[in-house]
């Protein structure tokens, strides 16, 4: 189908200017929503059709709807920054696209088109352009997802399926803001393994988390990091964040986040600080960490600072790390010098504050003339 078709049926009963400003005074994460979505199926015999701007309501669905059951379901995160000059951009919503697919195809379902995932990002967000916050801190946070919408038993791939996006207005995605978060590292439960759905953004990942959380959550912790599922000994990820490791301090520091063996997700942060961190000076790379070379390297001196990022936090400092042996205190427990400016670069490029070097961000609304 032609990009153009997206039908519009805007909400007849927006929100008003002074709603929408209150939102935005305290929009939390996720909590509330813009006044439209984009949705657009696709059937075996018609490919991707139908494809409209509607009004934010509930989809009513069969109880036999496949994907309640058997968990055809992927999504995405990314977000709408103002720009000084008042026009809207996203940042690299190509890379979340090529994701978008590849988890589809790791799910056996369709893959949708770029320009089909990109013309959805520009025309819900030229539509609620007045739900984008003028603050650093603050973003529209846009959420794609695609279920499968086939009614019946059988487990098979379905032969339906419905892409929606949504938008929400994010402040800090954990309450306390950005503080140091401690964090309890799992040897009972695995995120993924090889050959598993650990590289998909695909919901049953988020629902096999959950227990481990719990259990994080009961040893004191905020957050849990998981292990390899082979040797329960690698460091893999933090809850749904990538993590990076500081080795040294001020110009010499080196940054190196866990490479990608197949059972973690490729992060958009991630990968873009691999760049932001040789930007200003850094050395930065991929490489394979144990909780031994953590817990020895915090212990040395050597490593230095512990920082997870992801799209919705961005980047977050891990103050502590308990397990069931041992607890000690990353570097000073505090935010550290390398993990806060990395945050400001990376801040500093998706609202234009600094010049877009690596061609990272896609203007979604021009500025008015
Ligand atoms: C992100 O870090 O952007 C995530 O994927 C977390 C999200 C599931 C809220």
């Amino acid at each position: 189908m032609s990009t153009s078709t997206i039908v519009r049926t805007p909400s007849a009963a927006p929100r008003s200017a002074e709603e929408i400003a209150a939102i935005l005074e305290n929009p939390g994460f996720g909590r509330v929503f813009t006044d439209n979505m984009v949705t657009i199926r696709w059937t075996e015999a018609e490919g991707w059709h139908d494809a409209q701007l509607v009004p934010y309501a509930p989809i009513p669905m069969d109880p036999a709807t496949n994907f309640i059951h058997y968990g055809q379901s992927i999504f995405e995160g990314l977000k709408a920054y103002r720009q000084p000059d008042g026009s809207i951009a996203t940042f690299r919503p190509e890379a979340n696209a090529a994701r978008f697919a590849r988890s589809a195809a790791r799910l056996a379902m369709p893959a949708l088109p770029e320009e089909l995932f990109l013309e959805s990002l520009r025309v819900l967000v030229e539509q609620d352009s007045t739900y984008v916050p003028d603050d650093q801190e603050k973003s529209l946070y846009l959420r794609p997802f695609m279920f499968s919408t086939e009614v019946g038993l059988g487990v098979r791939p379905a032969n339906e399926y419905l892409y929606v996006l949504i938008a929400s207005p994010a402040g800090a995605y954990f309450p306390r803001g950005v503080k140091p978060v401690s964090v309890w590292l799992s040897t009972e439960y695995v995120r993924a393994a090889p050959g598993g759905t650990g590289e998909a953004k695909c919901a049953g990942n988020y629902a096999a988390s959950l227990i481990a959380q719990a259990q994080a959550a009961a040893q004191g912790c905020d957050q849990v990091v998981w292990l390899d599922a082979h040797e329960h000994r690698w460091v893999e990820e933090m809850g749904g964040m990538n993590l990076y490791f500081v080795y040294g301090s001020g110009d010499d520091a080196r940054i190196v986040t866990p490479e990608l063996t197949g059972s973690l997700l490729p992060g958009v942060t991630r990968d873009s600080l691999l760049s932001v961190a040789k930007d200003l000076g850094y050395g930065s790379g991929e490489g394979r960490i144990s909780i031994d070379d953590w817990r020895e390297g915090n212990a040395s001196g050597e490593l230095t600072e512990v920082f997870a990022c992801g799209t919705a936090a961005v980047i977050t400092p891990v103050g502590s790390v308990k397990s069931a042996d041992h607890s000690w205190t990353v570097g000073d427990g505090g935010s550290g010098a390398v993990t806060m400016r990395l945050r400001q670069a990376l801040l500093d490029i998706q609202t234009g504050v600094t010049p877009d070097v690596h061609g990272w961000l896609h203007t979604l609304v021009p500025a008015q003339a």
